[in-house]
C-alpha cells in the first residue's frame, strides 16, 4: 500500500500579521514547517508533497529537497488546496495523508497511528479527533445517535448547541486516494467563499460511507499556529519537553522555566544551567559547566568544565577548563584555548588566546592571535581598525600586556616581551623586551625577576 503525505501550507496566515509566511516562524529556533515536514515524512518512503501559495520562494528554500511542491495560486480553502495534488499523485498512490502545515506538534506516532488505522478500513477516510474542553477555534464533530461521525461544522458556522460539542477536528485525515480525487470536486462553496476539506464528511456520508476516526492520545500535539499566542503557547510546550529530556539525560537545570535551549543543542552530563540561560542555534556544551545566570550561547563549542557567567557567547569555540564573565562577549571567531580565563567586560572577536592566557579586565581583543601564558592587563586594546582594514596583532608566549595598553595594529610582540601601563605599542617589540611609552619604545631586556 503507497501512502503519499501532502501538507498544506498556502494560507496566507494573516492572523500572524507577519510579512514572513506562517510556517517560518520558529519555534525553538527551528521553523514550524521543519516540524510537519519531519512527522509527515515518517509515514512514507517518498518526500511529502506540500501545497504552496503563489509567492512562496522563502517556504520553497527552506524545504529544499525534503519535500516536492505544488502551488495553490488563489487561497481558495483546503479542500481546493488538496485538489492541487492531484496530477501530481492520481494513480500513484493508494492513501493520502493530509495535514496542515500549522500543526508543528502533531507526532509522527499520531499520523502513523492514522494511516495504520485507514488501512485497516474500507471506508473513505479516516480522521483524527480530540476531546477538550479547550475548543481552540476548531471545527466540531457531528455524530449521529449511533455514534457515526456525520459532518464537521467549522466554529464561525456552528449554531449555539454545536459549539458546545467537545469533539474537535484536530486537521489530520488518511484518505483513500481514488475516493478522495472524485470527491474533492463535489465540494461546495462554502459562505465564506471557501472549499472546506472538511466537506468531505458530508459527502462520504451522502455517499452512505462510513468516517472513522482516532482519538489524539496527547492533547499537547493539538496546538495549531494560528496567531501568535498559539506560537508562544507552542514553544513553551516543545521547550519544557526539550528541558526535561536534558534533565533526563544528566543536565542540573536549576529553573527549566527560565531556561531556553534551542533544538539543535547537545550538552554533556553534569553541566548546571543557571536560570536565564539561552543555548542557542548549533551549539555544543561540554560536561560540568555551569552557564548563566544570564547568559547566552549560539553557534559555539564550549569544552567541558567550562564556566559562563552573565556572558554572551555566540559564533566561538571554547576548549576545558576556560572561565568567562560576567559581563563579556565572545563573538564570531573566537577561540579560546584550555584554561583561559576571561574575566569582566571582555570583548573577544575573530582572535585565538593560547592555553592559560589571562584577560581579567576590561580588553577588547579583536583580530590577533595570542600565545601561552599571556596576561592581558585592565583596558588592553587591539586597535584592529584603521578606518579602512582590519588588521592583525600578534603576542607570542609569556608576554606581560600592561594595563591600558594600546596595541596599534599590525604589530607583533614577540615571546616573553612586556609592555608599560599605558603604553601605544605602533611597532613590532622583539623577544624579551620591555617596552613603554606613546608611542612606546624599548627601555630594557626583560630581567629574570620581571
Ligand atoms: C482548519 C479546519 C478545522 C480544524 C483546524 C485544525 C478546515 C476548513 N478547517 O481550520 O476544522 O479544526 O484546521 O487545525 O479545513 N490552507 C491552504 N490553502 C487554503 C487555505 C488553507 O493551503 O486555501 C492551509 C493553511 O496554510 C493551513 C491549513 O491549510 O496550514 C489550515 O488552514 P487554516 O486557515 O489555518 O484553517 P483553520 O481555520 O485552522
Ligand atoms: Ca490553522
Amino acid at each position: 500500500m503507497v501512502t503519499t503525505s501532502v501538507i498544506l501550507a498556502a494560507g496566507q496566515g494573516t492572523r500572524m500579521k507577519s510579512s514572513l509566511p506562517k510556517v517560518l516562524h520558529t519555534l525553538l529556533g527551528v521553523p514550524i514547517i521543519d516540524y510537519t515536514l519531519e512527522a509527515a515524512a515518517a509515514v512514507s518512503n517518498e518526500p511529502p508533497v506540500v501545497v504552496v501559495g503563489a509567492e512562496s520562494e522563502l517556504i520553497r528554500e527552506r524545504i529544499g529537497e525534503r519535500g516536492r511542491f505544488v502551488t495553490q495560486e488563489t487561497q481558495l480553502g483546503t479542500g481546493h488546496a488538496v485538489l492541487q495534488a492531484e496530477d501530481l499523485l492520481k494513480g500513484k498512490s493508494d492513501q493520502i495523508l493530509v495535514t496542515y502545515a500549522d500543526m508543528p506538534l502533531l507526532s509522527a506516532e499520531t499520523l502513523i497511528r492514522l494511516v495504520n488505522e485507514q488501512s485497516k478500513k474500507n471506508g473513505p477516510f479516516t480522521m483524527l479527533t480530540m476531546v477538550s474542553e479547550d475548543s481552540r477555534g476548531f471545527g466540531r464533530i457531528l455524530r449521529d445517535r449511533h455514534g457515526k461521525i456525520t459532518a464537521i461544522v467549522e466554529e464561525v458556522q456552528a449554531t449555539p448547541e454545536q459549539l458546545l460539542i467537545k469533539e474537535l477536528n484536530v486537521g489530520a485525515y488518511c484518505f483513500n486516494a481514488e475516493w478522495l480525487w472524485e470527491s474533492l470536486k463535489k465540494i461546495p462553496l462554502s459562505p465564506k467563499g471557501e472549499y472546506y476539506l472538511t466537506d468531505l464528511v458530508d459527502i462520504a456520508v451522502k455517499d452512505n460511507l462510513p468516517v472513522t476516526s482516532v482519538q489524539l492520545e496527547n492533547p499537547e500535539e493539538a496546538v495549531g499556529i494560528n496567531n501568535r499566542i498559539h506560537l508562544a503557547e507552542a514553544d513553551g510546550i516543545l521547550r519544557s519537553k526539550v528541558n526535561r529530556q536534558w534533565m533526563l539525560a544528566g543536565v542540573t537545570i536549576v529553573d527549566p522555566g527560565r531556561t531556553y535551549i534551542e533544538r539543535n543543542v547537545n550538552i554533556g552530563s553534569d553541566t548546571t544551567l543557571l536560570p536565564d540561560t539561552y543555548l542557542l542555534g548549533e551549539s555544543v556544551v561540554g560536561s560540568e559547566c555551569i552557564v548563566g545566570p544570564n547568559s547566552l550561547v549560539r553557534d559555539s563549542i564550549v569544552g567541558d568544565n567550562c564556566r559562563i557567567y552573565a556572558s554572551v557567547v555566540e559564533g566561538a569555540y571554547v576548549e576545558d577548563e576556560v572561565s568567562i564573565g560576567p559581563f563579556s562577549h565572545l563573538r564570531k571567531g573566537a577561540r579560546l584555548s584550555r584554561g583561559v580565563h576571561i574575566g569582566n567586560f571582555g570583548e573577544v572577536k575573530n582572535s585565538t588566546l593560547g592555553p592559560d592566557t589571562k584577560m581579567g579586565h576590561f580588553s577588547y581583543i579583536g583580530d590577533a592571535t595570542i600565545g601561552e601564558k599571556v596576561n592581558i592587563g585592565a583596558g588592553t586594546i587591539t586597535c584592529n581598525f584603521d578606518g579602512v582594514r582590519k588588521n592583525l596583532t600578534e603576542i607570542e608566549d609569556d608576554v606581560f600586556i600592561g594595563s591600558d595598553t594600546m596595541l596599534v595594529a599590525p604589530v607583533k610582540i614577540k615571546k616573553g616581551s612586556r609592555t608599560g601601563a599605558g603604553s601605544v605599542v605602533t611597532k613590532d617589540v622583539p623577544q624579551k623586551t620591555v617596552v613603554a611609552g606613546v608611542p612606546a619604545r624599548a627601555i630594557r631586556k626583560v630581567e629574570e625577576d620581571d
